[in-house]
């Protein structure tokens, strides 16, 4: 079974990316990518691509090569599921914010809605793939959809999750560590789905790299990736606070830990804590699908993970309070990123709006400085906790275009991305222009010490 035609539900972080890569990788196949938003869909097709929705490093380069030729986005929804062979979902997931399983819990129902479309618009056999990050055994509701709401044709549904980080998207795209497909190997038409499948990514993976399994493995696996990664970082910030009661330091901690080549050095980098959309969505949904299973002691387990995390956010914040002659009240404090890693414009979950939160509420003024986040973001994103009015939020937070601006006149720095550009600044220019004595507090541990305390700052960093 050719495939010629692919649709895609989800023109977001994954479904963008993804599906013009696949286009780029395979200029036969004619690829659709929908989204009800419609401005996200126009920015898409942007003729200037330097508005595409969203920045991933060279994500424009294979947009521009591959869009009109065969790489095609729209909103016309119906259409493009009728003239596929092969359907990707990929929208949203997020946490559930009411009713049973609210805070942890994923929500389902963007899920539903395209089964239920796809079943409703499907005048031939399709091939459905879950893209989106989904609990174990969605793949049953979703089957059970299709052939209870569709129109007598047959569905075959794949489990194939994405394991792109944001800011290397397209080089974890191009040379993936593996492509997983789930699907069912037990059944002639199964068999066949994936081997579609598997064709597509054959354009450019290596076979020893696309791995096929049940559905039900491939959709934990992902949770389990998740889950796994986030909890190194938990783990490395636990230490980094027993470091800073003991005198050890932790970047030679995990340089030591990390030696082990059982252990390895990725995922051991001291933070302000992780943030991001899925490390805390996904852990959360593994928390509660333990939890609905009665299975107690794994969900607390894996819970634990979070409450390290919201633990180093909350330690961070209260360490600049301490420093600060326990008192930040009319003072302001300069936020160098706003991002919740470097490389991206991605904001979800960052550490630097919790922050930012608890700052605030301690009086503080807060100047940002974030290459990539606009003040509008940066305004939505603490609007998103309601703590106070969208008034006071905009009085309170600032947004500065030019770091420089952004720390003059400043008490403290809180460095809460590592973007590299951070290291390259002329930092006795901004020293001069702070007030006295002049704080950094090093968030991700990325400047260098010893020449800022030679300068005159009082340095502080994580787990040291
Ligand atoms: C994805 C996955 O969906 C998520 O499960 C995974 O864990 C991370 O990656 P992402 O691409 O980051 O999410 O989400 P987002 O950027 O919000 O994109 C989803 C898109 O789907 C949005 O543009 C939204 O408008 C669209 N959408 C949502 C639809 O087109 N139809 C819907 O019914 C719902
Ligand atoms: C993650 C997974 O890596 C990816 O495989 C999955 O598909 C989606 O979720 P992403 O959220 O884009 O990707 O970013 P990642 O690089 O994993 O970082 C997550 C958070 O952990 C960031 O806030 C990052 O700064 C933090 N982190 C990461 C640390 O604090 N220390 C580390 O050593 C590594």
């Amino acid at each position: 079974m050719k495939i010629k035609n692919i649709c895609c539900i989800g023109a977001g972080y994954v479904g963008g990316p993804t599906m013009s890569v696949i286009a780029q990788k395979n200029p036969n196949i004619k690829v659709t990518v929908v989204d009800l938003n419609t401005e996200r869909i126009a920015a898409w097709n942007d003729t200037s691509l330097d508005t595409l929705p969203i920045y991933e490093l060279g994500l424009s380069e294979v947009v521009a090569e591959a869009r009109g030729r065969n790489v095609f986005f729209s909103t016309e929804v119906d259409k493009a599921i009728d003239d596929a062979e092969m359907i990707f979902i990929s929208v949203n997931t997020p946490t559930k914010t009411y009713g049973i399983g609210k805070g942890m819990s994923a929500d389902l129902k963007y899920i539903e809605l395209c089964a239920r479309q796809i079943a409703r618009v499907a005048t031939s056999d399709k091939i459905v793939v879950e893209k989106s990050t989904l609990p174990v055994r969605t793949a049953e509701a979703i089957q059970s959809i299709l052939d209870n709401t569709g129109n007598a044709v047959s569905f075959e549904i794949l489990s194939n999750p994405e394991f792109l980080a944001e800011g290397t998207a397209m080089r974890d795209l191009a040379v993936p560590d593996r492509i997983l497909i789930g699907g069912n190997l037990n059944s002639d038409k199964g068999k066949e789905a994936v081997q579609a499948l598997v064709d597509i990514y054959s354009s450019w993976v290596p076979q020893k790299n696309i791995l096929t399994t049940n559905v039900w493995s491939s959709e934990l696996s992902k949770l389990a990736a998740n889950a796994f990664l986030a909890q190194r970082v938990s783990s490395i910030n636990s230490l980094s606070e027993l470091c800073e009661k003991t005198g050890a330091d932790i970047s030679e901690l995990a340089k030591a830990i990390g030696m082990d080549s059982r252990i390895g050095p990725k995922f051991l980098q001291a933070s302000v804590g992780f943030g991001g959309s899925c490390f805390q969505k996904d852990i959360l949904n593994l928390v509660y699908i333990s939890k609905s299973l009665g299975l107690n002691e794994v969900a607390e387990y894996w819970h634990q993970v979070i409450i390290m995390n919201d633990h180093q956010r909350s330690r961070f914040a209260r360490n600049i309070i301490k420093s600060l002659f326990n008192t930040v009240s009319g003072k302001s404090i300069g936020f160098l990123g706003w991002a919740f890693k470097k490389d991206t414009n991605d904001t979800r979950e960052s550490a630097s709006i919790y922050i930012a939160d608890i700052l605030i509420k301690e009086q503080a003024e807060i100047k940002v400085y974030d290459p990539k986040v606009t003040a509008l973001q940066m305004q939505s994103d603490l609007n998103y906790l309601n703590t106070r009015s969208e008034f006071d939020n905009i009085e309170l937070l600032k947004t500065e275009n030019d770091p420089y601006k952004a720390l003059q006149g400043v008490h403290a720095i809180a460095i809460l991305t590592e973007w590299v550009e951070f290291k390259e600044y002329d930092w006795q220019r901004i020293f001069d222009s702070m007030q006295k004595p002049a704080f950094i507090f090093d968030g991700r541990n990325i400047l260098d010490k010893n020449i800022l305390e030679k300068i005159g700052f009082i340095v502080k960093t994580i787990g040291s």
